[in-house]
C-alpha cells in the first residue's frame, strides 16, 4: 500500500468549466501522488479531455485552482506555463504527430525546441533511446502515415519520454486500438512508470486499461468526481452507474 506523506505532484481544487453556459466540469477536485498511476474513468463527453486540457493549460477554467509540482499554475503567463509544461508529458487522444515529418524528425523537433539540443549525435542517441523504450527503434525513418494506430500511439509516448517528464498525462491511450494492441499499450504505461518513475494520469473509458494500469481510479460522471478507489473497491461498490463498465470487463474476460 502506498502512503502519501509527500505533497501531491498535482492537485486540482474546485475546478469549474462551462461552454456557452453548459457546465462540463462541476467542482472537480483531485490529487495525483508521486509515483502513482491515477486513472480517470468516465463515459464519452463527461469532461475528461477538458479536465486534462485545463491541467496542461490549453483550456482556462472558469473557477478553481491547479497546482503542479507545488506551483499554482492556474493563471500563469505563457512563459512560466511553458516551464511547468516541460515537466509534463501529454499523450494526446489522437497521437498528434506531425504528418510531414519522419518519426526521427518528430522526436528531434521536441528536443530542439524544448531542450535546445542541436548536436546531431546527441539527438540521434536520445531519439534511439526513447524509441527503444517503446519498442520501435526500427521505425525511426518512417513517416507517421506508414505506421499503425498502435505504433503512432507509441511514438507519441516516446516523444513525451524523450523530455524526461515527471508527470505523464495519457488521454485515451487505447482508443481505437484492438484488444491485443491495447494490452501492449497498457503494459507500456506500466513500464514507463517503472523506468521513468513518472506519476501519471490516465484518462480512459476502457475498463481493461483502467484495471491494468491503475493504482487508483476516479470515476467521473456529469462533470463531477462520482466515485474514487481501487479497481477492486469500485467493483465491490455495486454501483448502478459503474455496473455497465464492470459488466463489460467481465464479459471480455470470461
Ligand atoms: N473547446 C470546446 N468548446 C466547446 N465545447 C467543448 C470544448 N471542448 C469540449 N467541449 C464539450 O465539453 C464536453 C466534454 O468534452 P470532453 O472532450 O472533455 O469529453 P470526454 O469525456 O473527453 O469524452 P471522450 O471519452 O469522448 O473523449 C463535450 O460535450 C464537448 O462538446
Ligand atoms: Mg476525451
Amino acid at each position: 500500500m502506498t502512503t502519501h506523506d509527500e505533497q501531491p505532484v498535482l492537485k486540482v481544487e474546485h475546478l469549474y468549466k462551462s461552454f456557452d453556459e453548459r457546465p462540463v466540469l462541476v467542482d472537480v477536485s483531485l490529487a495525483l501522488h508521486k509515483g502513482e498511476n491515477l486513472v480517470i474513468l468516465g463515459r464519452s463527453g463527461m469532461g475528461k479531455s477538458v479536465l486534462i486540457k485545463c491541467i496542461i493549460g490549453l483550456i482556462e477554467p472558469d473557477e478553481g485552482t491547479i497546482y503542479i509540482l507545488g506551483k499554482n499554475t492556474t493563471h500563469l503567463d505563457h512563459k512560466a506555463l511553458n516551464e511547468v509544461r516541460q515537466k509534463i508529458g501529454f499523450s494526446f487522444q489522437g497521437s498528434a504527430l506531425y504528418d510531414s515529418m519522419t518519426v526521427r524528425e518528430n522526436l528531434t523537433f521536441s528536443l530542439k525546441r524544448n531542450l535546445n539540443i542541436h548536436d546531431p549525435q546527441q539527438l540521434d542517441a536520445m531519439v534511439r533511446d526513447a524509441l527503444r523504450d517503446v519498442g520501435l527503434e526500427h521505425a525511426i525513418d518512417q513517416m507517421p502515415s506508414e505506421l499503425s494506430g498502435g505504433m503512432r500511439k507509441r511514438i507519441g509516448i516516446a516523444r513525451c519520454l524523450i523530455l524526461k517528464p515527471e508527470i505523464m498525462l495519457y488521454d485515451e491511450p487505447t482508443a481505437g486500438l484492438d484488444p491485443v494492441t491495447s494490452s501492449e499499450i497498457n503494459q507500456l504505461i506500466l513500464e514507463v512508470k517503472q523506468k521513468y518513475h513518472t506519476s501519471s494520469i490516465i484518462i480512459t473509458h476502457d475498463i481493461t486499461c483502467a484495471k491494468t494500469t491503475a493504482d487508483r481510479i476516479i470515476y467521473m460522471q456529469d462533470g463531477r468526481v462520482y466515485l474514487e478507489g481501487t479497481f477492486e473497491a469500485l467493483d465491490r461498490k455495486d454501483d448502478p452507474q459503474l455496473e455497465t463498465f464492470f459488466n463489460y470487463f467481465k464479459i471480455q474476460h470470461q
